[in-house]
């Protein structure tokens, strides 16, 4: 990395502790929705910036929202973008747990030095849970379950290991988390490149389930969300 790169972000990272008050203070009590969502790809230069179409991820969180979850799991946080997303259109004392492997192929999140600002990302009254590990890793799901505390999931997000065997097995492993009635969402549906697999078994979901593609025009990654 060069020293310029290097300064760039050591500016950024500041920045963001030092404006961390707006983030927390980002409630829809009191924005709408269009808001939040400007305020979060904005931030401190982009640093939570979810790694999403803006209009497709502004309308997964207006189905997301109707539901009100209380409890969640995310596979794939990189930079922390969705998380904060869904923190606020989440229930109040909402229990959140989220999942990456530091290095992961697709990103690569959860740093050490962004551990600490995540923690801060919640509602005051919500519990966040940060698990740093492969969510293909049977003791990932182990402690997923540890942390609903036999609650089931009204809300799983799937945006991890995109090929087809990595988003199968996130799917496989976690859907069955799922209460009837909650939801479960899937990045990168339209996503036609050889190395992503997740329109592949999105295809197949759709046959047998409940679902809605949402689609952005003309960038499109695609947010699937289907109804269990
Ligand atoms: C596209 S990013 C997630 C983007 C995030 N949801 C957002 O929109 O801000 C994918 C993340 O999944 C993580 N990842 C890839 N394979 C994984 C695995 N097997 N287990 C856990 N995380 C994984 C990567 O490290 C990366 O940070």
């Amino acid at each position: 990395m060069s020293v310029l790169t290097l300064l760039w972000r050591l500016r950024r990272y500041t920045s963001a502790w030092v404006g961390l008050h707006r983030i927390r203070n980002l409630d829809l009590r009191r924005q709408s929705l269009e808001h939040v969502v400007d305020e979060v790809f904005d931030f401190a230069g982009g640093f939570f910036e979810p790694v999403q179409i803006r209009s497709e991820i502004l309308e997964a969180l207006r189905e997301v929202r109707e539901l009100r979850p209380k409890y969640i799991v995310e596979v794939g946080t990189a930079g922390g973008g969705t998380l904060l997303l869904w923190s606020r259109v989440a229930d109040p004392e909402a229990t959140i747990v989220t999942i990456d492997l530091p290095g992961g192929e697709f990103g690569g999140g959860s740093s050490y030095l962004r551990v600490p600002l995540f923690r801060k990302l919640p509602l005051p009254g919500q519990t966040l849970h940060l698990i740093r590990g492969d969510s293909h890793d049977p003791k990932t799901l182990e402690l997923t379950k540890t942390y609903l505390q036999g609650h089931s999931a009204d809300f799983l997000f799937i945006d991890a290991d995109h090929t087809e065997r990595g988003v199968r097995a996130d799917y496989d492993m976690y859907s069955p988390l799922v209460r009837a009635g909650g939801m479960i969402g899937f990045h990168d549906i339209a996503i036609t490149r050889p190395e992503y697999g997740v329109r592949t078994l999105w295809h197949e979901l759709k046959a047998h389930h409940r679902t809605r593609d949402i689609v952005g025009e003309p960038l499109a990654y695609g947010i699937g969300l289907l109804y269990r």
